[in-house]
Protein backbone atom coordinates (compact mmCIF):
# COMPACT_ATOMS: atom_id res chain seq x y z
CA UNK A 1 0.00 0.00 0.00
CA UNK A 2 1.66 3.27 -0.94
CA UNK A 3 1.84 6.58 1.18
CA UNK A 4 -1.13 8.40 -0.21
CA UNK A 5 -3.71 5.05 -0.66
CA UNK A 6 -2.95 4.45 3.07
CA UNK A 7 -4.18 8.29 4.36
CA UNK A 8 -7.02 7.70 1.97
CA UNK A 9 -8.01 4.69 3.55
CA UNK A 10 -7.45 6.21 7.45
CA UNK A 11 -9.23 8.76 6.29
CA UNK A 12 -12.63 7.27 5.30
CA UNK A 13 -12.29 5.43 8.19
CA UNK A 14 -12.49 7.91 10.54
CA UNK A 15 -15.53 9.61 7.90
CA UNK A 16 -17.14 5.97 8.85
CA UNK A 17 -16.23 5.91 12.29
CA UNK A 18 -17.85 9.61 12.49
CA UNK A 19 -20.99 9.10 10.49
CA UNK A 20 -21.84 5.52 12.72
CA UNK A 21 -20.98 8.03 15.50
CA UNK A 22 -22.96 10.74 14.72
CA UNK A 23 -26.30 8.22 13.90
CA UNK A 24 -26.05 6.52 16.60
CA UNK A 25 -26.46 10.06 18.93
CA UNK A 26 -29.18 10.90 16.30
CA UNK A 27 -31.05 7.53 17.64
CA UNK A 28 -30.58 8.36 20.98
CA UNK A 29 -32.36 11.74 20.63
CA UNK A 30 -35.02 10.29 19.04
CA UNK A 31 -38.29 11.85 19.50
CA UNK A 32 -40.20 10.43 22.89
CA UNK A 33 -43.58 8.71 21.51
CA UNK A 34 -46.90 10.65 21.96
CA UNK A 35 -47.86 10.82 25.24
CA UNK A 36 -51.35 8.25 25.82
CA UNK A 37 -54.33 9.32 27.29
CA UNK A 38 -53.76 8.24 30.70
CA UNK A 39 -50.20 10.06 30.50
CA UNK A 40 -52.02 13.31 29.23
CA UNK A 41 -54.72 13.36 32.08
CA UNK A 42 -52.62 12.55 34.87
CA UNK A 43 -49.11 15.29 33.66
CA UNK A 44 -49.56 18.20 35.46
CA UNK A 45 -48.46 20.59 32.57
CA UNK A 46 -51.42 18.82 30.80
CA UNK A 47 -54.50 17.86 31.81
CA UNK A 48 -54.19 17.67 35.46
CA UNK A 49 -57.32 16.32 35.67
CA UNK A 50 -55.95 15.08 39.15
CA UNK A 51 -55.93 18.53 40.65
CA UNK A 52 -59.17 18.42 41.09
CA UNK A 53 -60.63 15.08 40.49
CA UNK A 54 -60.55 11.70 42.09
CA UNK A 55 -60.51 8.80 39.60
CA UNK A 56 -61.96 5.62 42.33
CA UNK A 57 -61.96 3.16 39.95
CA UNK A 58 -58.30 3.73 38.40
CA UNK A 59 -55.48 2.41 40.69
CA UNK A 60 -52.41 4.48 39.37
CA UNK A 61 -54.32 7.88 39.75
CA UNK A 62 -52.93 9.44 42.93
CA UNK A 63 -54.23 12.40 44.73
CA UNK A 64 -56.60 13.09 47.44
CA UNK A 65 -58.15 16.05 46.03
CA UNK A 66 -62.32 16.43 46.70
CA UNK A 67 -62.55 19.91 44.48
CA UNK A 68 -64.18 18.30 41.76
CA UNK A 69 -66.66 15.22 41.51
CA UNK A 70 -64.71 11.92 41.15
CA UNK A 71 -64.67 10.96 37.18
CA UNK A 72 -66.18 7.08 37.52
CA UNK A 73 -68.93 5.63 35.54
CA UNK A 74 -68.17 7.79 32.98
CA UNK A 75 -69.74 5.90 29.68
CA UNK A 76 -72.71 5.59 31.80
CA UNK A 77 -73.07 8.91 32.57
CA UNK A 78 -71.72 10.53 29.49
CA UNK A 79 -73.59 8.57 26.80
CA UNK A 80 -73.11 10.95 24.59
CA UNK A 81 -69.52 11.29 23.76
CA UNK A 82 -69.28 14.52 22.23
CA UNK A 83 -70.73 16.01 25.37
CA UNK A 84 -67.62 14.78 27.16
CA UNK A 85 -65.46 16.11 24.84
CA UNK A 86 -67.21 19.18 24.96
CA UNK A 87 -66.57 19.47 29.22
CA UNK A 88 -62.98 19.27 28.53
CA UNK A 89 -62.82 21.40 25.61
CA UNK A 90 -64.54 24.09 27.22
CA UNK A 91 -66.49 23.43 31.20
CA UNK A 92 -67.23 27.29 31.19
CA UNK A 93 -69.94 26.58 28.35
CA UNK A 94 -71.97 24.19 31.14
CA UNK A 95 -71.21 26.19 33.96
CA UNK A 96 -69.63 29.69 33.41
CA UNK A 97 -68.39 30.22 37.19
CA UNK A 98 -66.43 26.59 36.74
CA UNK A 99 -62.77 26.22 38.16
CA UNK A 100 -61.85 23.92 35.60
CA UNK A 101 -60.22 25.44 32.68
CA UNK A 102 -61.67 25.18 29.35
CA UNK A 103 -58.49 23.16 27.92
CA UNK A 104 -59.46 23.42 23.87
CA UNK A 105 -60.46 27.15 23.87
CA UNK A 106 -57.53 28.30 25.76
CA UNK A 107 -55.07 25.61 23.98
CA UNK A 108 -53.67 24.11 26.58
CA UNK A 109 -54.85 20.59 25.34
CA UNK A 110 -55.21 19.86 21.01
CA UNK A 111 -58.17 18.52 19.99
CA UNK A 112 -56.14 15.18 19.27
CA UNK A 113 -54.88 15.48 23.43
CA UNK A 114 -58.62 15.84 24.65
CA UNK A 115 -59.17 12.92 21.86
CA UNK A 116 -56.86 10.97 23.76
CA UNK A 117 -58.58 11.99 27.30
CA UNK A 118 -62.06 11.28 26.47
CA UNK A 119 -60.95 7.97 25.11
CA UNK A 120 -59.28 7.39 28.72
CA UNK A 121 -61.93 9.14 30.74
CA UNK A 122 -64.39 6.61 28.69
CA UNK A 123 -63.12 4.06 30.48
CA UNK A 124 -63.07 5.07 34.24
C1 LIG B 1 -58.85 23.21 38.56
C2 LIG B 1 -59.77 22.12 38.79
C3 LIG B 1 -60.12 21.20 37.66
C4 LIG B 1 -59.29 20.56 36.77
C5 LIG B 1 -57.78 20.70 36.63
C6 LIG B 1 -60.12 19.69 35.99
N1 LIG B 1 -61.41 19.80 36.37
FE1 LIG B 1 -62.99 18.78 35.63
N2 LIG B 1 -64.25 19.79 36.87
C7 LIG B 1 -63.86 20.68 37.84
C8 LIG B 1 -65.03 21.11 38.59
C9 LIG B 1 -65.04 22.09 39.76
C10 LIG B 1 -66.14 20.41 38.04
C11 LIG B 1 -67.61 20.47 38.52
C12 LIG B 1 -68.48 21.19 37.57
C13 LIG B 1 -68.21 22.66 37.56
O1 LIG B 1 -68.03 23.26 38.65
O2 LIG B 1 -68.16 23.22 36.48
C14 LIG B 1 -65.61 19.62 36.95
C15 LIG B 1 -66.38 18.80 36.16
C16 LIG B 1 -65.88 17.87 35.26
C17 LIG B 1 -66.67 16.91 34.56
C18 LIG B 1 -68.16 16.71 34.69
C19 LIG B 1 -68.32 15.75 35.84
C20 LIG B 1 -69.68 15.31 36.15
O3 LIG B 1 -69.79 14.40 36.97
O4 LIG B 1 -70.65 15.86 35.62
C21 LIG B 1 -65.81 16.15 33.80
C22 LIG B 1 -66.17 15.01 32.89
C23 LIG B 1 -64.49 16.66 34.04
N3 LIG B 1 -64.56 17.71 34.93
C24 LIG B 1 -63.36 16.15 33.47
C25 LIG B 1 -62.09 16.66 33.66
C26 LIG B 1 -60.92 16.14 33.02
C27 LIG B 1 -60.90 14.95 32.08
C28 LIG B 1 -59.88 16.90 33.44
C29 LIG B 1 -58.45 16.82 32.99
C30 LIG B 1 -58.22 16.95 31.56
C31 LIG B 1 -60.40 17.90 34.35
N4 LIG B 1 -61.76 17.72 34.47
C32 LIG B 1 -59.64 18.87 35.00
C33 LIG B 1 -62.59 21.10 38.10
C34 LIG B 1 -61.46 20.71 37.39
Amino acid sequence: MGKPLAIVTAVSLGLLLAATFISSARAAEAPKPEPTGQELAFDNRKGNCLACHAMPGEPKAVTNTNIAPPLIGMAARFPDRRKLYGQIWDATRANPDTAMPPFGKNGILTDTEINKVVDYVYGL
